[in-house]
């Protein structure tokens, strides 16, 4: 990133104290080059056998890995380009393959000291090596991230972001006419905007929601400071999910929930509490929050009463609890409350949602959102996914709605109506001829209708426009191999081993072919 590494620095001349204090802050230190953020790693892992080393050679960082059983024979190693996470809860590294861009299998859990599988990968068997990397991960994570290529949202002409770490510009806006007219031109002044704009700033990056749907014909990416996220994305959660949620990004959910926020309304946001150039040390945090509450809990006499003998005020109202989607991560609630923890069990993880904030949403909204729920399971959901998009389709001609349509083939398919599905994904593709679930699943019913040639024909667009479809590539090559094409079948398991090194079904098909168990002979 050369010369670009530090964007900031323009703002010093004359914001020289806030610059100061913001760099040493995790945001502005959130990601950066590999080699600047390098611990060193020699980790074996339990459940899938493999032994992780992370190391430096050459001004360069690199993760090899390797397993000695000859049955599953695994060796290699990457070089690693960026890390993200300060380091202060967690560290992730991330690589790159013909210009996709994926998330390393192995991460830094800071609080516990040691390396660990990825998120959701604690017991996996096999090494998970296609962890994709987006523009969404990008842009809560660095500054200036890329557009993904159109063919797979991992995929970059380039460098996947301008810089590391988050720049002043993610909360002020662009900043070039304010620093050529030396401070004329104003910046994004947060105190100046609507309360909604205002909170946007923060929970661009902070909310995340159970489930999130972009509206129509929005992309996220174009959020900029001063614009109301709602706008672009509506958030969802379970209208009887306790206040913590034990996500990370969930800090707004329980704020809401919270009688400070719900009593003092717009007066009460993030900044409240939290200074955006500067975190307080570990000495000052105590009496820094404090200060906070006392700001409003300044009822005569009420500090000498109340528990004199603690002064930290968020151990008891804002209590820690693991959070679920950062592996032995703890999260602090801020559903602020007496006596925090009782609800907690409660969580709900079905059920009826409610969008975060009560913002309106509409009927395709709700039906993208429970179908959401819907691939990750939940039949119930999947019953009200499909009244809502139905009662979509009927109101507005939605023939352009790629997505609205290769979600409903989705449910119609795992309902079994095999002609509906494939009618609602051919709307899809005509909609948007790269949309991947559309295509995939397609070719699965073409399949079953025994139309190998088209079901060859969509499997091989997936998996030649996005390598990380793994499942796509395994569906292509037993294709291939019943339709006699036997050289093909060998490429495409070569490629899908390239990507997914230790993927035991492609080895093991290769091996069949290879001993002529697998004879690939033309299906009549
Ligand atoms: C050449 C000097 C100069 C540079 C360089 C500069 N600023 Fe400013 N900035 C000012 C002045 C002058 C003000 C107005 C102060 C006032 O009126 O109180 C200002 C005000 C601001 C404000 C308050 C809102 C506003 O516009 O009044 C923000 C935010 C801000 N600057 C951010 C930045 C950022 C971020 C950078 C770097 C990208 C930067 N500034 C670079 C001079 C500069
Ligand atoms: C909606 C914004 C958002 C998205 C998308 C997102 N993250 Fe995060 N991530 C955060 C925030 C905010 C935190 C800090 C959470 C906290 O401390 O409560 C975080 C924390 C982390 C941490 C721990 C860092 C630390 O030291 O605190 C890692 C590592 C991480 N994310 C990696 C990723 C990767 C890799 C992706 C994409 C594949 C991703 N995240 C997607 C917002 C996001
Ligand atoms: C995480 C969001 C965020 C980032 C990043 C950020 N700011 Fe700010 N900035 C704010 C908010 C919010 C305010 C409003 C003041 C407040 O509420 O404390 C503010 C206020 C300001 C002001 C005017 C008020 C003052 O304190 O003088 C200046 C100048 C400023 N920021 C400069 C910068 C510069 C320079 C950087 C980068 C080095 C930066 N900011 C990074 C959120 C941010
Ligand atoms: C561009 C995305 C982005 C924006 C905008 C953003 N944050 Fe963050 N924030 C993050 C990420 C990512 C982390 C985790 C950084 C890490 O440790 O790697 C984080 C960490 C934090 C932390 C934890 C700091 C610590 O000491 O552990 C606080 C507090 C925080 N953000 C508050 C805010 C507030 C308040 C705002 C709005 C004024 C804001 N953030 C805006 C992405 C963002
Ligand atoms: C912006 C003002 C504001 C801030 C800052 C604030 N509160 Fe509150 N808080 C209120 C209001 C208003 C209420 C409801 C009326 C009351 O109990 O005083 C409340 C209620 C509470 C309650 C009772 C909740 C319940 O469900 O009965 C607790 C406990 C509490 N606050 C603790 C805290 C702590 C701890 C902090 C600092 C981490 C804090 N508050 C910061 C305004 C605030
Ligand atoms: C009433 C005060 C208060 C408000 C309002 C508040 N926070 Fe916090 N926040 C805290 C306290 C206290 C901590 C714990 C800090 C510590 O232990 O160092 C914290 C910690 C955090 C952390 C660090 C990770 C963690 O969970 O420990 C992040 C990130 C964060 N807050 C983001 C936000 C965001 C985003 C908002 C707005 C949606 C927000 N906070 C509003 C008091 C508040
Ligand atoms: C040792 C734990 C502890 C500490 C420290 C503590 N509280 Fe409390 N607080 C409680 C408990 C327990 C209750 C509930 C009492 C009840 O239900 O009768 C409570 C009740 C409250 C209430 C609501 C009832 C009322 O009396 O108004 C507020 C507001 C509050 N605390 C604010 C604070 C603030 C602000 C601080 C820091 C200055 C603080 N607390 C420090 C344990 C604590």
């Amino acid at each position: 990133m050369g010369d670009e590494a530090d964007a900031d620095r323009a703002c010093s001349a004359c914001h020289r104290e806030i610059y100061e204090r913001y760099r040493l802050t995790p945001m502005a230190n959130a990601s950066g080059p590999a080699v600047d953020g390098f611990i060193a790693a020699d980790f074996r892992h339990v459940d899938s056998g493999v032994h992780y080393r992370l190391y430096e050679r050459d001004g360069k960082a690199w993760l090899s890995y390797e397993r000695d059983d000859p049955a599953r024979e695994l060796e290699g190693q990457q070089e690693l380009r960026y890390f993200v996470g300060s380091g202060k809860r967690g560290r992730t590294y991330l690589f790159e393959q013909q210009g996709y861009w994926f998330e390393s299998p192995i991460n830094w859990y800071a609080r516990k000291g040691m390396w660990d599988m990825a998120p959701a990968y604690q017991t996996a068997h096999q090494m998970p090596f296609t962890l994709s990397v987006d523009p969404g991960c990008l842009s809560c994570h660095a500054s200036g991230a890329a557009s993904s290529l159109p063919d797979a949202r991992n995929h970059y002409a380039g460098e996947p972001f301008a810089q590391g770490g988050i720049t002043c510009t993610a909360c002020h806006g662009n900043a070039a006419g304010h620093v050529a007219s030396r401070g004329k031109v104003r910046m994004v002044d947060l105190n100046q905007l609507e309360p909604v704009r205002r909170d946007s700033i923060c929970l661009q990056c902070h909310l995340e929601g159970e489930v999130a749907v972009t509206r129509a014909g929005r992309r996220p990416e174009a959020f900029a400071p001063g614009d109301d996220l709602f706008d672009f994305t509506v958030y969802f959660v379970h209208r009887s999910a306790s206040g913590s949620l034990e996500r990370a990004t969930s800090q707004w959910e329980a704020l809401l929930r919270s009688q400070c926020k719900q009593v003092s309304g717009d007066r009460m946001t993030c900044t409240t509490c939290h200074d955006p150039h500067g975190s307080p040390s570990t000495e000052e945090r105590v009496a820094y929050y404090r200060e906070k509450c006392v700001q409003c809990h300044d009822r005569p006499g009420f500090l000498r009463e109340h528990h004199p003998e603690n002064p930290d005020c968020a151990e008891c109202h804002m209590a820690r609890a693991a959070a679920s989607d950062i592996a032995h991560e703890q999260v602090t609630d801020h559903w602020i409350r007496r006596r925090p923890g009782a609800e907690r069990a409660a969580g709900a993880t079905s059920g009826a949602l409610a969008t975060v904030g009560l913002e309106l949403a509409d009927d395709r909204e709700f039906g993208l959102a429970y179908a959401q729920l819907a691939e990750r399971g939940d039949r119930d959901a999947a019953k009200r996914a499909i009244e809502f998009l139905r009662r979509a389709e009927e109101r507005s001609g939605t023939s352009g709605d790629h997505e609205l349509h290769a979600q409903l083939g989705f449910l119609e398919q795992v309902q079994a109506h095999a002609q509906a599905a494939a009618g609602e994904y051919r709307t899809a593709l005509r909609a948007d001829g790269y949309d991947e679930i559309a295509a995939g699943d397609l070719a699965l019913i073409e399949a079953q209708q025994r139309r190998f040639a088209e079901a060859i024909g969509l499997l091989k667009g997936v998996f030649d426009r996005d390598p990380g479809e793994v499942g796509a590539g395994m569906d292509l090559a037993a294709l291939e191999c019943g339709s006699g094409q036997r050289e093909a079948a060998i490429r495409t398991l070569e490629r899908v081993l390239h990507f997914s090194p230790d993927e035991d079904r492609a080895r093991h098909m290769v091996e069949e072919i290879q001993t002529g168990k697998q004879r690939c002979e033309q299906q009549r």
